[in-house]
């Protein structure tokens, strides 16, 4: 439901503009430099990096927003999150927020 919520957020604010939400479609050229440990599709490609496609919109920009302020720390993820906007954040959590995860439970 929260996703849905989002996503639809996310779809809104494709349609109406980058006013308040994140564009997804710049979140998408930016996302580029964060392959090399998020992965192409947000998909974690390291053990201690991880998956953040499908992540909530609001989740993903308060974390950013936390390492770019200090308040939590890792050593690759300061130094990344130090140089982007709040527009960068919000079009990034906007990118990676926008892939659909499907869950299958694994057997008993
Ligand atoms: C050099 C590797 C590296 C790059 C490049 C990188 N990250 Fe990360 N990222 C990490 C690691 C490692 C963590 C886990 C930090 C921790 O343990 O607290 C992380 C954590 C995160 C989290 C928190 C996820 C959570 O579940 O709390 C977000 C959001 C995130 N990264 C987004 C990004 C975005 C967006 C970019 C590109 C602009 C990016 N990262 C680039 C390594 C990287």
């Amino acid at each position: 439901m929260v996703r849905a919520a989002a996503s639809l957020f996310a779809t809104l604010a494709l349609v109406t503009g980058p006013a308040l939400a994140g564009d997804a479609v710049q979140g998408k050229r930016k996302a580029m430099s964060c392959q090399a440990c998020h992965g192409a599709q947000g998909l974690s490609m390291r053990d201690d990096a991880p998956s953040i496609a499908g992540q909530s919109e609001f989740y993903l920009s308060k974390a950013l927003r936390e390492f770019r302020e200090g308040k939590r720390e890792n050593e690759m993820m300061s130094v990344v999150a130090r140089t982007l906007s709040d527009d960068e954040i919000n079009d990034l959590a906007a990118y990676f927020s926008s892939f659909r995860i499907e869950v299958v439970k694994p057997r008993p």
